[in-house]
């Protein structure tokens, strides 16, 4: 049994096993890949965008090409419904499965985490919400990428809904084994994204860095660093992604940082409580929105309530070493210029919604949303984070949101 590590500078375990084959050939060593842990496989996949755009086709010609057994269940929704989940376990446990292999974004990876992790658990598969699951009877899972944002194809959780209940609730689980082992990451299937669905998953992509990168961990240089380095990349290559969408060097820079964003790389030797997708998920579980929305309406707003006298170093690294601002200006104006960045980059290079109105959040329901942001289990290491939220301090922010 592996100590409880801090989450600082001073003690930290990190293990980033995830396989990753990136580029134009990847699915070369699909089939082998496959085959290290057995030759039957459950595909997972959402509403059809595989299909359109051939990839469907050409994961079954290896697999049949291969020998390798597969069922399948289709039509996963964005914000992955539990029931769906249950009904793949069964297929999967009819057919003697070996191997989950999603193709799709972080709704369909995590739709297969639910499985891999379901699968062999004989109690009701929500009892495994919140939990951490350290032992290995699971199913392997192997992803093929479509769409940069979540991470989720190098990231040991998941987060699903519960639509069993009213209203539902969006959690998660995590661990060791449910990290996909292998990923295929090839940038051209991600050319038929459209601007919107770009836009959300870089901002998925930013919030990740961001819950890393405002900490209060001093000493974890080299962290901020790589974060500035990955913020600066999607800064660069979101619009020439958004100019020309079969752009291949765009696509890849971005999509490789939606996987080195939420893999523990800059996670790690943080402290690290996950402030504004705490904040992101109550609206997501009640309205159905979209995750990168809500994470581009909250995160301004955030920053803004979150920046205090002494916290404002991050905030001018962020502004000098990301947006290039003159380090000879005061701290504060430092600060403030870079949330202005940020807000800037979000609303007008993104085009994302600019408050909780955008997205049909009723202003009767914050306070609800601030109760269910402070449940246990929700948020994690709030006492460590960069500044702590209280149930009032969530009414706050939504209300700057509003
Ligand atoms: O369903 P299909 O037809 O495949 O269409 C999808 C879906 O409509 C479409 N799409 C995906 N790849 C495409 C494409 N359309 C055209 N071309 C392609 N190449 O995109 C739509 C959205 O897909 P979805 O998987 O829902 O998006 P995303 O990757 O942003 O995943 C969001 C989910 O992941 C969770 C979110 O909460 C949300 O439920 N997250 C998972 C995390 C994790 N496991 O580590 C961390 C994140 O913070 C996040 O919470
Ligand atoms: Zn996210």
């Amino acid at each position: 049994m592996i100590q409880k590590y801090k989450q600082n500078m001073d003690e930290f375990m990190i293990q980033v096993p995830t396989q990753i084959f990136f580029g134009k050939t990847a699915l070369n060593d699909l089939a082998e890949s496959i085959k290290q842990f057995g030759d039957r496989v459950i595909l997972v996949y959402g509403g059809g965008s595989i299909k359109k755009i051939g990839l469907y086709d050409q994961v079954i010609k290896i697999l049949d090409e291969s020998g390798i057994f597969h069922c399948e269940i289709g039509g996963v929704q964005p914000n992955p419904r539990v029931s769906l989940i249950e009904e793949a376990i069964q297929i999967a446990r009819e057919n003697k499965v070996d191997v989950v292999l999603p193709v799709g974004g972080g709704s369909v990876i995590d739709t297969a985490k639910g499985i891999a992790g379901g699968y062999y658990y004989e109690g009701n598969f929500w009892d495994l919400a919140g939990k951490n699951i350290t032992h290995d009877h699971v199913l392997p899972v192997i992803t093929i990428l479509t769409l940069p944002a979540t991470g989720s194809e190098m990231a040991t959780g998941c987060t699903l809904v519960n639509d069993h209940v009213t209203p539902h609730i969006k959690m998660g689980f995590h661990g060791p084994y449910i990290r996909p082992r292998v990923s295929f990451e090839n940038p051209e299937y991600t050319y038929s994204l459209s601007k919107k669905q770009t836009a959300s998953g870089v901002m998925d992509i930013m919030s990740h860095i961001f819950e890393s990168y405002f900490s209060n961990e001093k000493r974890a240089y080299m962290q901020a660093r790589t974060a500035e380095g990955m913020l600066r990349t999607l800064i660069k290559y979101t619009p020439i992604a958004f100019a020309e969408p079969d752009n291949y060097e765009a696509r890849a820079n971005i999509m490789y940082c939606s996987s080195w964003g939420n893999n523990g790389l800059i996670v790690k030797g943080n402290f690290v409580s996950w402030s504004v997708h705490g904040l992101e998920n109550p609206i997501n579980e009640r309205y159905n929105t979209v995750h990168g929305d809500g994470l581009a309406v909250l995160t301004p707003a955030w920053m803004r309530w979150a920046k205090k006298p002494e916290n404002l170093y991050r905030y001018a690294d962020l502004a000098v070493n990301v947006f290039g601002l003159d380090k000879n200006l005061p701290e504060e104006e430092l600060a403030d210029l870079a949330i202005e960045k940020v807000q800037d980059f979000i609303q007008n290079v993104l085009g994302l919604p600019k408050n909780l109105r955008e997205l049909g959040v009723q202003k009767e329901d914050i306070p609800k949303m601030a109760q269910v942001f402070s449940l246990p289990g929700k948020i994690e290491y709030q006492s460590e984070a960069f500044v702590p939220i209280s149930v009032d301090g969530a009414i706050e922010i939504y209300n700057m949101a509003y």
